[in-house]
Parts: structure tokens; sequence; C-alpha cells
């Protein structure tokens, strides 16, 4: 006799369309990955920017709201996005345009199937492992959400002048550990930050006790000197900034922990991770074990892509990343 499904203990229902697999578009578009690889990888090679743009978007897509898109909608004359919160200013259009573009090969491919939310999580998984960095499992079946909020991102994303303690507390709030926590952060072995966003590390500085100093303590000298000149005139030009991993900018790899180490931290929320108890072991651990650092990257980047993912009828696969399939208004 064929077994009879038992529902869940608790009452609870398991979520509209079941869990998420790495084979759901096996049938439906089985070409979906390797079209998503190509369309980023060939961005990639043009923009070396954009796999570090991605992978923020990615993060700051999750964090607020899930793993849904909500970040790819654009603002229009009825209703803004999250792409209006001061913090997503700085996202880079050319990781719009990297998903963009991919949205558009899979339209042409099997049109209406694959949804924003999977081909941002295949993209920024491909451009980790395209610049050096881990390949993990990217479980599929995410749909793309209902609505996106123009206040939240600014709330649920942590801001480069957090204390520790804040980033665990934020991080903790929504499920992960402290490991977790410390392991995302070494995605800042891509990409750039503008001055704004450390610049008060190199000017004005004061110690805890109001006493003023060069610039901060924990940071090594020639290297804060040198952003000292490299920003001077941020507040004129507000482009310019600095790579994150002042050593390897482009290459995914343990640099980010071993330059903590150094005092070549850039934010500090990354030096500090270095001062504070609770998670200076970690950042050791990585600094000098490259594979422990990918294997926790890894498992926190699959972990972060199922951050409340929407499936079923709470979300829709939308035709175009940036607009809802009914309209430019939230439903
Ligand atoms: C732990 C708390 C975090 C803080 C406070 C933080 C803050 C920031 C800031 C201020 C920037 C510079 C933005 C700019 O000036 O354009 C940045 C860049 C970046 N962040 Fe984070 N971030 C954090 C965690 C993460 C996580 C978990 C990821 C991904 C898993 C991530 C990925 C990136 C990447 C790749 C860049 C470079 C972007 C680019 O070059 O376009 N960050 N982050």
């Amino acid at each position: 006799m064929p077994a009879v499904p038992v529902p869940p203990v608790g009452g609870q229902v398991p979520p509209v369309g079941g869990p998420l697999t790495p084979e759901y578009y096996s049938k439906s578009c089985p070409r979906a990955e390797r079209i998503i690889a190509e369309v980023v990888q060939l961005k990639q090679m043009a923009n070396p920017t954009t796999a570090a743009g991605v992978l923020r978007v990615f993060f700051h897509d999750c964090f607020v709201s899930g793993c849904d898109a909500s970040v790819l909608i654009a603002s229009n004359q009825f209703a803004k996005s999250e792409q209006a919160a001061d913090i997503n200013h700085s996202l880079p259009g050319d990781a719009f345009d990297a998903v963009v573009r991919a949205k558009l090969a899979l339209e042409l491919e099997c049109p209406g199937v694959v949804s924003c939310a999977d081909i941002l999580a295949l993209a920024s998984r491909t451009l980790v492992t395209m610049t050096g960095g881990p390949r993990y499992d990217v479980p599929l079946g995410r749909k793309d959400s209902l609505s996106s909020s123009p206040t939240a991102p600014d709330v649920e994303l942590p801001h480069a002048n957090f204390t520790v303690d804040h980033l665990i507390q934020m991080f903790a709030a929504k499920g992960f550990t402290v490991q977790e926590l410390v392991a995302l952060s070494g995605a800042h072995t891509l990409g750039f930050s503008h001055c704004k966003e450390f610049a008060d590390r190199l000017y004005n500085f004061r110690d805890r006790g109001g006493k003023p100093e060069a610039f901060d303590p924990s940071m090594n000298p020639s290297y804060a000197r040198g952003l000292q000149a490299v920003c001077q005139d941020y507040l004129k030009d507000p482009t310019i900034a600095a790579f994150n991993d002042i050593m390897t900018p482009g290459k995914f790899d343990n640099m980010y922990f071993i330059n903590l180490e150094r005092g070549l931290g850039l934010l500090s929320t990354d030096e500090e991770l270095w001062t504070d108890p609770r998670t200076k072991p970690l950042v050791h651990l990585y600094a000098t074990n490259s594979t422990a650092f990918f294997d926790d990257f890894g498992r926190a980047m699959e972990k972060l892509s199922l951050f409340r993912v929407k499936t079923g009828a709470d979300g829709e696969v939308r035709r175009r990343c940036d607009t809802y399939n009914h309209g430019p208004m939230p439903k």
C-alpha cells in the first residue's frame, strides 16, 4: 500500500510549492543554470566590478524581506522601492545589468519560468566561484516578491559604523551565528567602498576618551596615510573609493582576514572583527586556513540564499526583474 502523507506535527503546513531543490528547473528549463553562468561570466569579463556588485546586491536582497528579488524592483512615479533607500544608492548598475541580461536570455529560452530571485542567487554563486571562491549548493524555486519597501533596507541592513555588538545582534535576529557573520563578512575580499564609509577613521579621529588622533590607531599607519591621500577630496567627489581588500582586490580568497590581522581592514566594522574577543578567533582561523573559510562561507551563503524565500502563491515569477507582473504598484 502506498504511504499516506502524514501532516507535520504541530499542525504546521509546509510552504505551498514545497521546499527548494537544485533540480527545480530540470524539466521546465534544463539549461537555466548554464545560461545564467554564461551571461554573467561574459559580463564579469567585460566589467570586472560585476562580481562584487552582484554579491552585495544579493546580500541586500536577502537580508530585507528574504531572497525574493525585492531589491531589483525599480522606483517609479507611483511607488518608491528598496532602491530608494540610502544604503542602496551605492549598489552598482553593472550588478543589475548582469541580472537583466541573464533574464533576457532566459525569457527567450523558457519564458515566464525562472524567477529573478533564483537568477540573483545563481549569478552570485557563479561569480564567487569564477573569482576564485568556493562552489556551494544553491537550491532553487524561489518566487519573486509582490512588494519592495523603500524604508526597510536602512533598518534591516548593517551599516559601516555599527559596533560588533550591533552586528552580532542584527545577524542573530535573523538566525545567523557569530561564525556565519564572520564568514559572510569575508565577501569583503572583493569590491570597494566609497570614502564616506570610512572617512571618520581618517580625519578628525578621536579615541573613546575624546583624545584627537591623526587617524584610527587600529589602522596600519602607512595604510591610513595612503587612504588619507586617496580620499582627501571625497566631499567634492563622492565617487572616490578604495578596494576592500588592498592586497588581492579582484580575487575571492582569505586575504581579507589576513589584512585584518595587519591593520589593513577598510571599514571599522571589518577591523573590529579582529579586536572583539568573540570574533577574533574566527578571523584568525580564516586568515590561517583558507579551506575553513571557503567551507564556512559556502555553507553560510547557502543558508543566506534560503532566508525567508517565498514559494507558491506568496510570490510570482516576474517577466521583468525590475517590475511586478501586475504593473508598477506593489500589491
Ligand atoms: C557585516 C556587516 C556588513 C557591513 C557593515 C557592510 C558594509 C558595506 C559597505 C559600507 C560597503 C561599501 C559600499 C559602497 O561604498 O559602495 C560594502 C561593500 C560590499 N559588501 Fe558589505 N557589509 C557587510 C556585510 C556584507 C555581506 C554579508 C556581504 C555578502 C555576503 C557583503 C558584500 C559586500 C561586497 C561584495 C561589497 C563590495 C561592493 C562593490 O564593490 O560594488 N557585505 N559593504
